[in-house]
């Protein structure tokens, strides 16, 4: 048995998901736009002025995202073959700079699926793939502080509060602050028990 084979075949799967690469096609594009698009989930993500997303600007930003992310992949729900591993999101990890080895993350599911644990489980698997494979030091994100159950799930996972960025976002006549998050490589190391 050779360990780091099965290491590597393993890579790109959790529990209950599979994560592969977001296509610049029209499938994908697609469900972007329908399933991960909405009001809702977008303004969560996204602490841009709230207006309705075009198809255009949607298509642009998963082209955008293929090309200039260090990892773009659709969250998927592991079926019997990959053909019918059903999209249910998205996750994108980007690089802050290259020497500081941090990495951001977004990630949004589609609302069928929010609230069923798998958040949580494709944000440890961004911290696996970090560390395991992206050869990063520290994996960071903002977020909107009204976003409770983002929030939540960062915390619940290990990330830690590094700073607060006062009224930043504008929603409904209120100014919001965002937080930052990040988990730093060693952190992630004691949490799943690595010894170095
Ligand atoms: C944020 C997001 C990725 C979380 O994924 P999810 O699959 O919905 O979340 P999970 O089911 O894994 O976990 C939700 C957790 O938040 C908790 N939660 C839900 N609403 C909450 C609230 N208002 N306040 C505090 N905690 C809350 C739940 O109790 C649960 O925790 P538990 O498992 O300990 O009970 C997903 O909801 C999403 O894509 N939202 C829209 C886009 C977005 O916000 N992206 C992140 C931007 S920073």
């Amino acid at each position: 048995m050779n360990t780091m084979i099965d290491a590597i075949g393993s890579a790109f799967h959790s529990e209950r998901l599979t994560y592969r690469a977001i296509e610049d096609n029209e499938a994908d594009k697609n469900f972007v736009f329908t399933h991960l698009s909405d009001p809702v989930t977008y303004a969560l993500a996204n602490p841009s002025i709230h207006r309705p997303v075009s198809r255009k600007t949607s298509d642009d930003k998963t082209v955008s995202g293929i090309n200039g992310s260090l990892l773009a992949v659709m969250i998927c729900l592991t079926g019997d073959s990959p053909a019918s591993s059903e999209p249910i999101g998205g996750l994108w990890i980007t690089e802050a700079q290259f020497y500081q080895q941090r990495g951001l993350l977004g990630i949004r599911i589609s609302t069928a699926h929010q609230n069923k644990g798998y958040g949580f489980e494709a944000v440890n698997w961004a911290m696996d793939w970090s560390f395991r494979w992206g050869g990063l030091h520290s994996l960071a994100l903002g977020a909107s502080l009204y976003n409770e159950r983002a929030v939540a799930v960062y915390k619940k996972a290990g990330f830690k509060q590094e700073g607060v960025s006062r009224e930043a976002v504008y929603r409904d006549r209120k100014w919001l602050d965002t937080v930052q998050l990040a988990i730093l490589e060693h952190e992630w190391e004691a949490l799943r028990g690595i010894n170095t």
